[in-house]
């Protein structure tokens, strides 16, 4: 009779879905609505699935706006939109990635030890991408890269301005845009960040909590202003990096870590024919060939030594509220990871 029971709890166990560790959400708030817990894992359903095992995952300020219900997205819902790991099975259909493969994946939820992703937005590593590596670099890697070249085309000899420059896109920015012969002017708040923004090609640094941005973007460029801006930072900085702009150039205007810019009169465009783009990164790698594309760039120029990736630190994934007010407060430069 024992020897039956035992059989069967063992039987009923293998039938069991597995369970995995994940971060969820049951409803928009702060920190403390991220709940470490127990939920199945997920399981290949489409015949373009992936399923990987997570050995690191991105977060992002995106997650944040998940999080507090900025950006709405169905609740329960697991965060984060990016992460590395090695495949453990894969769909009918995929044939160019087999379990075993260290891999990428753009888009799907990944703060968990297990995520399911289609196999568009999968990229096999190459020799010299760790998946360490690859899960920093990925999301503000083709962020940055896509908008120095898709949403403004950054030309030798051009005068950039980026608000931020020492944060996690606008350290991949001022690297990207130096490489390309232009003029980096970056802002940030601390004069640590100002030695990292340097570090990363700045030519001049300005730290927005003690100097005038405005007054020192004239000076540096003889009155013209800058031929573009890149600003994450939406809400504090619009009037201070559209006055910056010269007359005919661009705001790239890409995010709001101080806060969504308000209803906004696009009249005030035409004082001097500025142009304003609001991309967002998942419109220019929406095609499996973009992605592709834009990854295999991206990675060439890691492994090629043109693009260096920082990162913060690595939390691990049940330490994920400390890493998302450590993002929000400002105290953070370069990429933040978790670890299942
Ligand atoms: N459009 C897209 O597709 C896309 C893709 C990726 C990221 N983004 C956006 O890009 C922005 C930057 O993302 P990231 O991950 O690279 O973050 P991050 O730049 O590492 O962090 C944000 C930085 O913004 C600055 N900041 C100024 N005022 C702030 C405030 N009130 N609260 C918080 N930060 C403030 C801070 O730098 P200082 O202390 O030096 O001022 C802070 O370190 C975010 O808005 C994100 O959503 C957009």
């Amino acid at each position: 009779m024992l020897f039956n029971v035992i059989k069967l709890s063992r039987f009923l166990k293998t039938m069991a879905s597995p369970n995995m560790k994940a971060i969820q959400i049951k409803n928009a708030g702060g920190p403390e609505v991220l709940k470490y817990e127990e939920i199945p894992r997920p399981e290949i359903t489409e015949p373009d699935d992936v399923l990987i095992k997570n050995h690191f995952m991105g977060v992002n300020f995106i997650d944040i706006y998940h999080r507090s219900g900025d950006y709405k997205i169905p609740l329960p819902a697991v965060l984060g939109r990016e992460g590395a790991g090695v495949v453990d099975s894969v769909g009918n259909n995929v044939k160019d990635i087999v379990p075993g493969n260290q891999v990428v994946y753009f888009g799907s939820p990944s703060y968990a030890e297990y995520t399911k992703a289609s196999s568009k937005y999968v990229f096999k590593l190459p020799e010299g991408i760790d998946t360490k590596t690859a899960a920093a670099s990925l999301l503000q890697g083709l962020t940055a890269y896509t908008f120095v070249t898709q949403a403004y085309s950054v030309k030798k000899g051009d005068w950039i301005l980026i608000q931020a420059a020492a944060g996690g896109v606008g350290g991949l920015l001022t690297q990207l845009v130096k490489s390309f012969g232009a003029h980096v002017i970056g802002t940030v708040s601390s004069p640590e960040k100002a030695e990292l923004a340097k570090k990363s090609g700045a030519e001049h640094v300005i730290n927005s909590t003690s100097q005038d941005i405005v007054k020192e973007v004239m000076q540096i460029t003889n009155n013209e202003g800058v031929h573009a801006v890149y600003d994450g930072v939406g809400k504090a900085t619009l009037e201070t990096s559209l006055t910056c702009i010269r007359r005919l150039g661009s705001l790239i205007s890409y995010g709001n870590a101080s806060g969504m810019i308000p209803p906004f009169n696009i009249y005030k465009l035409s004082e001097k024919n500025i142009k304003l783009a609001r991309p967002s990164l998942g419109n220019y790698i929406y095609t499996k060939e973009e992605f592709q594309q834009y990854t295999k760039e991206l990675f060439d120029l890691i492994i090629n030594g043109k693009l260096n990736i920082k990162i913060w630190k690595i939390y691990k994934l049940n330490e994920v509220r400390q890493a998302h007010e450590d993002l929000a407060q400002r105290k953070t430069t370069g990429k933040l990871l978790l670890e299942p």
